[in-house]
C-alpha cells in the first residue's frame, strides 16, 4: 500500500469529479486494489480486496493528513467501499454526503449516489467518451444505447445535438437522467425509453436515422447483455439504424474482451462500418494493459453504403 501512500502525499483536489488514484490499472506495485474517486465533496475510497482493520485505518489517517494539508478549514467527506463480484460494503468513514449530491465534470452538472451500490450514477472513466459526444453532436441526432442516467445526452445537448434518444431498460436510472438533464437546464430535446433494446428494434428504427449512435453496453448483466453473445446481435442493427456517413461509439468495458474481439464482431456482423479510432481513456486511468481497460471504438458507415444491410433473424 506504500505507492498508494507516496501519490497520496502530494495529491491536489481538483473541481471536477476524476480518478484521483487508479491502483487498478497495474502501475503501483501492492496497491492494485485500491482506488479513490473525487466527486466533490466527497473522496471515495475503493478497495476490490477487504482492507484489514489496521489497514483501513493507515489509508483513513492517510487521506486525513493530505486533506488537512489542502484544506485546513474544510471537513473531509470520507466514503470507503469494497467491493468484490458477490459482496459491495459500503461505510461512512467521516464526514457527511450531501442529498442530493451534484458533481460537475466539462460544465455539466450529475447527481451521483455514493452510498447507493456499486454504480455511482457517473462512470468517470467515460469522460472522454462523453467529451467526443460533446464535440460532435452539433445539429446531430443522437442515439444513447444503454443511456443509464444519460451522461452522454447531457454531453449531446451541451454540444448543440438537435434530438436525443436514450433508452435503457432501468426506469430508475433513466429517471436520475431525467434530473440530470433538468439540473442542465435542458428541458426539451430529449427521450426517455425504459425499454429493453432488444426487443425494441422498430421503435427505434421510427425514431431514427441517427447521425451518432453510442452503445455502451454492460460487460455481463445476466439475463440482459451478456457481451459475449449479444454484443454481435446489437452491432448487426445497426447499419439500418444509421443515418448517412453516421458515426458509432461502440463501448466494451470487459478486461477478459479485447478490442480485436469487438472489431471481429463488427467485420462479421456490419461490414459497412470503417473503423476510425480507438477514443484514449483519461489519464488518470492508464493502465499497464490497455486491452484490459475500457475500450470505446469509433466507427464511421462507409459513404457507399446506404446502411441498408439486412439484419439477420434474432
Ligand atoms: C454500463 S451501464 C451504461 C452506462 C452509460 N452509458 C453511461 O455512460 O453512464 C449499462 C446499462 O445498460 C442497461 N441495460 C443492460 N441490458 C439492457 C438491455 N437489454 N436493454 C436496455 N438496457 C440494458 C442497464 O440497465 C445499465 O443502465
Amino acid at each position: 500500500m506504500q505507492s498508494f501512500l507516496k501519490v497520496l502525499s502530494t495529491m491536489a483536489f481538483t473541481e471536477d469529479a476524476k480518478r484521483l488514484f487508479h491502483g487498478r490499472g497495474g502501475y503501483y506495485s501492492g496497491s492494485e486494489h485500491l482506488c479513490l474517486d473525487w466527486f466533490s465533496p466527497v473522496l471515495l475510497l475503493t478497495s476490490f480486496t477487504p482492507l484489514a482493520k489496521a489497514e483501513l485505518t493507515t489509508c483513513h489517517q492517510a487521506i486525513a493528513t493530505r486533506w488537512q494539508e489542502c484544506y485546513p478549514e474544510r471537513p473531509l467527506n470520507l466514503v470507503y467501499q469494497y467491493r468484490s463480484a458477490s459482496e459491495t460494503v459500503t461505510e461512512l468513514l467521516e464526514g457527511e454526503v450531501p442529498e442530493p449530491h451534484i458533481v460537475t465534470e466539462n460544465g455539466a452538472h450529475f447527481l451521483v449516489h455514493l452510498l447507493r451500490g456499486q454504480n455511482h450514477g457517473l462512470f468517470l472513466d467515460m469522460a472522454n467518451g462523453r467529451q467526443w459526444v460533446r464535440h460532435h453532436a452539433r445539429h446531430k441526432k443522437v442515439l444513447n444505447l444503454f443511456a443509464y442516467t444519460c451522461g452522454f445526452s447531457v454531453a449531446a445537448l451541451q454540444g448543440g445535438a438537435d434530438e436525443v434518444v436514450n433508452m435503457d431498460m432501468s426506469k430508475g436510472a433513466l429517471a436520475i437522467g431525467k434530473q440530470n438533464h433538468l439540473l442542465n437546464g435542458f428541458t426539451a430535446g430529449a427521450r426517455f425509453l425504459g425499454h429493453d433494446i432488444f426487443k425494441s428494434w422498430g421503435k427505434l428504427k421510427k425514431l431514427g436515422p441517427y447521425d451518432i449512435i453510442v452503445a455502451d453496453p454492460p460487460s455481463n448483466q445476466k439475463g440482459s447483455f451478456v457481451a459475449t453473445k449479444d454484443y454481435v446481435r446489437l452491432i448487426r442493427r445497426l447499419p439500418e439504424l444509421l443515418a448517412k456517413q453516421g458515426e458509432v461509439l461502440l463501448c466494451l468495458n470487459a478486461p477478459e474482451l479485447d478490442t480485436a474481439f469487438l472489431r471481429q464482431q463488427v467485420t462479421e456482423a456490419a461490414p459497412a462500418l470503417s473503423y476510425v479510432t480507438r477514443l484514449d481513456n483519461p489519464e488518470a486511468f492508464n493502465d499497464v494493459s490497455a486491452e484490459k481497460s475500457l475500450k470505446v471504438l469509433h466507427y464511421r458507415l462507409s459513404e457507399t453504403d446506404s446502411g441498408l444491410v439486412k439484419p439477420e433473424a434474432v
